[in-house]
């Protein structure tokens, strides 16, 4: 492989595919859940080049090469694994990133478990990406790196005298200094994320919070700048920080929303849920999602808004996700547990269920149908570092005549704030009267709105995200990269609460 130059190499934790062996001894590959996977597939489909990752099975597992060589042959790019051990998955996949750095990241300390021995298996897994990727990459070739499981890889690279160009960009947000100076590993990881060429984040407030942290941790690290990338020196080194909000194929998502067969399923959910409008939330089952306060601010506005009743259904699907962390488990016993309470509380025999949920991944069509159907697109995360799901609605919004309600803590909410009714979802009244307001919203403002939000999200879609990345980690000047328009600093997102 060495040699072909210009090759872009995207490492995740995961790869795009997840195998396992079936009865017949035989692997199956199902396509990976989550917003990375989501984001990046269009784009190596696109340009080609290799993905490296962890193909989701432990090591020693015969015959997977073939697999992924085939796999991958029939994706246009080339995949390869790396294997983990149980161990590995328990201390740096289980551990290390869902245990640690995912809660710190989005704000919920209470929840990370700060056990030592992860931090050791996470800088081993780190090296051994590193390893990986350095015999794989030719001169000439962009290593991406992607993500809070591997912050560490650049620096294992120059460790092994890599000369390569790395790039990072961290899907997740990017906590405030009260929170990230609580890991104890906070210099490590600082200090890792500086041997990347170029950090990138989600959003201004995002690289804020990581400028922030190196001046509090490194006096003598040097951020100068302004615009969307800034420049740092370390230790006489350059290296460059900058935001670029992530986006999705917003063409392939209206494409195939266009079709008769989606359409003809999602008229199947309103002929199986008539005379209503249809509310949607579809979320990987996850804390940060904000699922059990969204379901209280739903049972809020049937109590307190009685004209609702009978007049709305939310539909609610939860693709199952990191079911061997005890935090996740708790959580969707607590999810079904109100579901149970709102439709015990509010059923008609015979008739009128409020709250449709689903718990599965969703096959694509099933995804666009409930997408197209949906008059109002509830997103309510507690933190995100984008939510694609809020973008996918509105490029699947083929009639334009549907609202959107989005958290304000979504990194979305900075492109959308203007458009989108923005809630705090600690807030179960506010969020109730979100509804309310937008189920009587009149159909001028509605499309208005939506088209408003297709249009940004058109314009800036997700080779727009790789374009800006990769040029941002080559360009001569910064000078040629002033924040983008559509990106609402969060100082001037209206914190008013909505006027009813
Ligand atoms: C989020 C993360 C991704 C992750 C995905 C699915 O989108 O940013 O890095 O892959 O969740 O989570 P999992 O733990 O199943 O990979």
């Amino acid at each position: 492989m060495k040699g072909k130059s210009e090759r872009l190499i995207v490492v995740s934790n995961r790869l795009p595919f997840s195998f396992r062996r079936v009865a017949d001894g035989r692997w199956k590959s199902e396509q990976s859940g989550g917003g990375l996977v989501t984001a990046l597939l269009p784009v190596l489909r696109h340009r080609g080049g290799m993905w490296i990752g962890w193909p989701g099975v432990a090591e020693g597992s015969d015959g997977l090469d073939r697999e992924l060589a085939a796999v991958g042959e029939g994706a246009g790019y080339a995949l390869k694994a790396v294997p983990l051990t149980p161990e590995e998955v328990r201390n740096f996949y289980e551990g290390f990133s869902n245990e640690i750095i995912w809660p710190l990241f989005h704000d919920m300390q209470l929840l990370c478990n700060f056990d030592p021995a992860y931090w050791r298996t996470y800088r081993d897994v780190n090296r051994k990406f590193a390893r990986v990727v350095h015999a794989e990459c030719g001169a000439g070739d962009f290593v991406w790196v992607h993500d809070y499981h591997l912050m560490g890889v650049a620096s294992e690279l120059r460790r092994l005298k890599s000369g390569a160009r790395i790039g990072f960009f961290l899907h997740i947000p990017f906590p405030s200094p009260d929170m990230f100076l609580k890991l104890p590993w906070r210099l490590e990881i600082i200090e890792s994320l500086l041997h990347y060429d170029l950090v990138g984040f989600q959003t201004l407030r995002d690289r804020r919070n990581f400028v922030q942290c190196v001046r509090e941790l490194l006096r003598d690290v040097e951020v100068e700048g302004r615009g969307q990338v800034l420049q740092a020196t370390v230790s006489g080194r350059k290296m460059r920080i900058g935001n670029f909000p992530i986006s999705i194929d917003f063409n392939a998502f209206m494409r195939q929303a266009a079709t008769s067969e989606v359409a003809a399923h999602a008229k199947e959910l309103h002929r199986l849920l008539p005379n209503r409008k249809l509310l949607l939330g579809i979320d990987r089952l996850d804390y940060t999602k904000g699922i059990p306060l969204r379901l209280q601010a739903f049972q809020n506005v049937l109590e307190r808004y009685p004209d609702l009743r009978e007049r709305i259904s939310l539909i609610q699907v939860v693709v199952p996700s990191r079911e061997d962390i005890g935090d996740y488990q708790e959580l969707k016993t607590e999810i079904e547990r109100l579901v149970g309470r709102i439709n015990g509380s509010f059923v008609r025999p015979g008739g009128w269920v409020p709250v449709w949920y689903v718990y599965r991944s969703l096959s694509r069509l099933d995804l666009l149908a409930y997408y197209r159907a949906a008059d109002i697109g509830l997103i309510t995360p507690l933190k995100d570092g984008m939510n694609l799901v809020a973008k996918e609605y509105c490029a699947c919004s083929i009639e334009e005549d549907c609202a959107l309600i989005l958290s304000e803590f979504a990194g979305a909410a900075a492109q959308l704030a203007n458009n989108a009714l923005l809630v705090n979802p600690f807030d179960i009244e506010g969020v109730a009267d979100a509804i309310h307001r937008a189920y009587h919203m009149d159909a001028g403002e509605r499309q208005a709105r939506m088209r408003r939000m297709r249009r940004s999200i058109r314009e800036n879609d997700v080779f727009w995200w790789v374009d800006s990345f990769l040029r941002a980690a080559i360009a001569r000047d910064l000078k040629a990269f002033p924040q983008p328009e559509h990106v609402v600093p969060d100082e001037i997102i209206d914190h008013t609460p909505l006027v009813l």
